[in-house]
C-alpha cells in the first residue's frame, strides 16, 4: 500500500489516517477469535479494570499468540508507517485493549510520547501509533477521540496519574485540553472520533491528543494498539518492564499480505511462558554507542 500524497499532507495537518475496512471480516476474525484464551490467563501482561475482572489491556501478545506475531508483521500496517517515518521499525509496545461491554473504562486525555520520553527515554517523536478495530466501533462503545492537530504542540504538560484508572498514564490537565480543542475548531471539529467496522485501522502521531470514555454498551470494543518506533529512535531506559516497553530492536520484516488466512512460521519466543527477565526494570540509562 503506497500512500498519496494527500494522505501525506492529511497526516502532517490533522495527525492520523484512517483507513475504514482495511482488513477483511476473515482477517479479523482470525485474530478476534484468539481474544478470550489470551484473556482468561493470569499473567502479569493482563491489566484488569480496577476492582474488575475485565481485562483492560493485554500486553505483548505477538510475542506469545501467532495471529498477533502475524499482524505486528502485516505489509497492510507496516507499509505506511515505515513511509511515514522514512526508516526500519522495531515493535516498542504491543497492547489488545478490551474495553469489554459495560465494564471498559475511560483513557484519559493523553499524548503517547509523553510516556515514552518521561519513562522510556525514548529520543524523539518517531514512533507512530496503530489502532486496529477487533470489533466494530460505534458513537457508543468507547471510541478513541482525537484533537486534530495537536501533534504539531510537540509534548505538552502531563501528570503521573496513578489513580483514576488500573494502568498509570501521563495525562493532560482539563484547562489545556480546553484550549487545544478550541484552538483545533471548539464544536466544529476540535474532537473527531473516527468510527467504523471491525478491521479498520488508525495511524496517528505520537503527540496527538486522544482519550476514549467509558464503555456503558452492550457491545464489546476490543482494539489492537500497536507501537512502532524508528530502530534509530529506540529507547534509552527499561524502567518499564520489557512485557509492557520492548527492549529488542530487531528491525520488523514483513509477511505477505494473506499472511493472517495463511500459514507462515512466526518467532513466539513467549510461546511456553513470559522469562523472569521480562518482569525486571532498572532506571539506568543505556550507555550504549552512539
Ligand atoms: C490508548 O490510548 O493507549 C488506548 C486508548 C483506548 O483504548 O481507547
Ligand atoms: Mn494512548
Amino acid at each position: 500500500m503506497k500512500l498519496t500524497p494527500e494522505q501525506f499532507a492529511q497526516f502532517d495537518r490533522d495527525g492520523y489516517l484512517f483507513f475504514p475496512g482495511l482488513f477483511s471480516s476473515e482477517e479479523t476474525k482470525t485474530l478476534t477469535a484468539a481474544v478470550p484464551e489470551l484473556y482468561s490467563r493470569r499473567e502479569a501482561y493482563n491489566v484488569r479494570e480496577k476492582g474488575k475482572d475485565a481485562v483492560r489491556t493485554n500486553f505483548a501478545a505477538h510475542l506469545y499468540s501467532e495471529p498477533f506475531a502475524k499482524l505486528a508483521r502485516h505489509p497492510r500496517m507496516v507499509e505506511p508507517v515505515q513511509e511515514l517515518l522514512g526508516e526500519a521499525l522495531y515493535m516498542h509496545q504491543f497492547k489488545i485493549n478490551g474495553k469489554q461491554a459495560f465494564d471498559g473504562d475511560v483513557w484519559q486525555w493523553h499524548q503517547d510520547y509523553g510516556t515514552w520520553k518521561n519513562d522510556d527515554r525514548m529520543p524523539t517523536e518517531r514512533a507512530m501509533n496503530v489502532a486496529i478495530f477487533l470489533d466494530d466501533v460505534n458513537d457508543y462503545n468507547g471510541p478513541l477521540m482525537f484533537i486534530p492537530g495537536s501533534h504539531k504542540r510537540g509534548v505538552v504538560d502531563a501528570r503521573h496519574d496513578l489513580t483514576t484508572t488500573s494502568y498509570p498514564l501521563w495525562t493532560i490537565d482539563n484547562a489545556l485540553i480546553a484550549q487545544l480543542v478550541e484552538r483545533a475548531g471548539g464544536k466544529n471539529g476540535g474532537i473527531v472520533s473516527p468510527k467504523g467496522p471491525a478491521g479498520s485501522m488508525i495511524l496517528f502521531h505520537g503527540c496527538l491528543v486522544h482519550a476514549s470514555g467509558s464503555n456503558l454498551s452492550p457491545w464489546d470494543r476490543v482494539s489492537v494498539y500497536l507501537s512502532l518506533c524508528a530502530v534509530s529512535n529506540h529507547i534509552r531506559r527499561f524502567k518499564r518492564p520489557a512485557y509492557i516497553a520492548h527492549r529488542d530492536f530487531t528491525p520488523i520484516e514483513t509477511l505477505p499480505d494473506d499472511c493472517l488466512l495463511k500459514d507462515y512460521p512466526v518467532d513466539l519466543p513467549w510461546k511456553n511462558g513470559m522469562p523472569a527477565s521480562a518482569l525486571a526494570t532498572s532506571t539506568d540509562e543505556l550507555k550504549l554507542a552512539a
